[in-house]
C-alpha cells in the first residue's frame, strides 16, 4: 500500500483516490484498446466516449438544460480573465465587475487591457478582501456581472449569487464548482480551472448559454473565440485527453459513489463546519474571514506570528498533514477542502491544531 498523506493543497489538489486508483487500472490498456488513455488518438472511439460521458454528467451534476454547452480549454482559468471580456462584451453596454480578491483583480485587469468599459461595482480591498460586499449597485445596461463565486486565497466565498436582474452572471468558479448546489439559471457562462475540484490542471471547463456565445465578433483569433470549440464538442484542435478523461472520473465518483451535488454539499457543509467550529472556540488560532462570508473550500487562518505559523506548517507537515501554507500573497495558513478531501482529514487536523495549541499557547 503506497503513503498518501491527508492533502490540503490549494490546486492541483487533492483527487478522489477511486478515481486515481481507477486511473492506475486502467493505464496501459485502455478499455480494450491496447493503448493507455494517454496514446489513443482524440478522434477515436475510446476518447469520444470519455468526452461524451463527461460533457453528460456535468450538465447532469449542474442541472444545465439545453441551452449551455460544456467545453473543455486550455490556458486555465487565467485564460477565462482574457477570454470573457473578449467574447462576451458588447459596444455601448459596459462590463460589471465584483471586486473581492486576487483573482478577481486579474479578471478586472485582463479586460481593461483590452480597453473594454469595466465597471468595477464594488470591492472588498477595503477590508483585505475579508468579506464578500452586500451592497451592489446593478445598472440593468451592464453586458455581463462577473463575480468570483470562491476566493481561493482569502478564504470568502459568496453565500447567495447577486440578483442581477436580467444581466447574465459570468462566474469564476474554479474553486468551488460541483461543491453545492446552486440554480444555473442567472449565469451566463461559467468557467473554473480543473484543478481544484474537478480533476487535474491542463483543462479549464467553460460552461457557456447559447445566446452568450452567438456575442463573439466575427474578428476574433481562432483559438480564443468560444465559437471555436462549441458545436464541435472541444474538438477544433487536440484537446487535453488525458485531463478530460480524469474529470470524466471525478464526475463520474460524484454521482455514483457520493451521490450527487446535493450529498457533496452536505459533506463539505459537516468539514467546514467542523474547521470554522474550532477556529470559533479558541484564540490560539484566528480566522481571517468575516463568519458571514466564509468559505467552505478554503480556510484561512493565522497564528500569533509568523515563526509559529512556519512551525505550525512544518510539523503539521510532518505529521502527515500537507499543503497548509497560506498563498504567498497574504501569508497565514489555509486549509483547502475540496470534494475530494475527507471528513478524516479534518478531524484529524483539528486533533493536530488542539495539540499544537497546547504545546505553544
Ligand atoms: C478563483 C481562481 N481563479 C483563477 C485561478 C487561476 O487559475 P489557473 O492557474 O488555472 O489559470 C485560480 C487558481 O489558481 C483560482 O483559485
Amino acid at each position: 500500500m503506497e503513503h498518501r498523506i491527508f492533502n490540503f493543497n490549494a490546486g492541483p489538489a487533492a483527487l478522489p483516490l477511486p478515481v486515481l486508483e481507477q486511473i492506475k487500472l486502467e493505464m496501459l490498456d485502455f478499455r480494450g484498446s491496447g493503448m493507455s488513455i494517454l496514446e489513443v488518438s482524440h478522434r477515436s472511439r475510446w476518447f469520444e466516449d470519455v468526452l461524451d460521458e463527461a460533457i453528460v454528467r456535468i450538465k447532469r451534476l449542474l442541472g444545465l438544460d439545453d441551452r449551455y454547452e460544456v467545453l473543455f480549454l486550455q490556458g486555465g482559468a487565467s485564460m477565462q480573465f482574457c477570454m470573457v471580456p473578449m467574447n462576451l462584451c458588447v459596444p455601448g453596454k459596459p462590463a460589471g465587475y465584483v471586486d473581492t480578491g486576487s483573482w478577481a483583480v486579474k479578471a478586472v485587469k485582463e479586460a481593461q487591457i483590452q480597453g473594454k468599459a469595466v465597471r468595477v461595482l464594488a470591492s472588498s480591498k477595503d477590508r483585505n478582501y475579508s468579506y464578500i460586499p452586500e451592497k451592489i449597485e446593478i445598472d440593468s445596461n451592464l453586458a455581463y456581472l462577473h463575480i468570483t463565486s470562491n476566493n481561493t486565497i482569502e478564504g470568502t466565498q459568496w453565500q447567495r449569487f447577486p440578483d442581477a436582474g436580467g444581466v447574465p452572471l459570468v462566474s469564476d468558479m474554479s474553486s468551488d464548482i460541483f461543491s453545492r448546489v446552486f440554480d444555473p439559471g442567472p449565469f451566463g457562462l461559467i468557467y473554473a480551472g480543473a484543478q481544484k475540484n474537478a480533476g487535474p490542471a491542463g483543462v479549464t471547463l467553460v460552461i457557456a448559454r447559447q445566446d452568450m456565445l452567438e456575442r463573439a465578433p466575427e474578428q476574433l483569433p481562432t483559438m480564443l473565440k468560444y465559437t471555436t470549440f462549441s458545436g464541435k464538442k472541444s474538438m477544433y484542435n487536440t484537446p487535453p485527453c488525458f485531463a478530460v478523461y480524469v474529470v470524466c472520473l471525478v464526475t463520474r465518483w460524484l454521482e455514483e459513489t457520493v451521490g450527487g451535488i446535493s450529498a457533496m454539499e452536505a459533506v463539505n457543509t459537516g468539514k467546514a463546519d467542523l474547521l470554522y467550529g474550532y477556529l470559533d472556540s479558541q484564540d490560539f488560532y484566528s480566522g481571517t474571514s468575516a463568519p458571514d462570508s466564509r468559505s467552505r473550500m478554503n480556510v484561512t487562518f493565522r497564528l500569533s506570528d509568523q515563526d509559529l505559523e512556519q512551525r505550525f506548517v512544518q510539523e503539521a507537515t510532518a505529521a502527515g498533514l500537507g499543503g497548509l501554507k497560506g498563498h504567498r500573497s497574504v501569508g497565514g495558513c489555509r486549509a483547502s477542502i475540496y470534494n475530494a478531501v475527507p471528513i478524516e482529514a479534518v478531524e484529524s487536523l483539528v486533533a493536530f491544531m488542539k495539540e499544537f495549541a497546547r504545546k505553544n499557547g
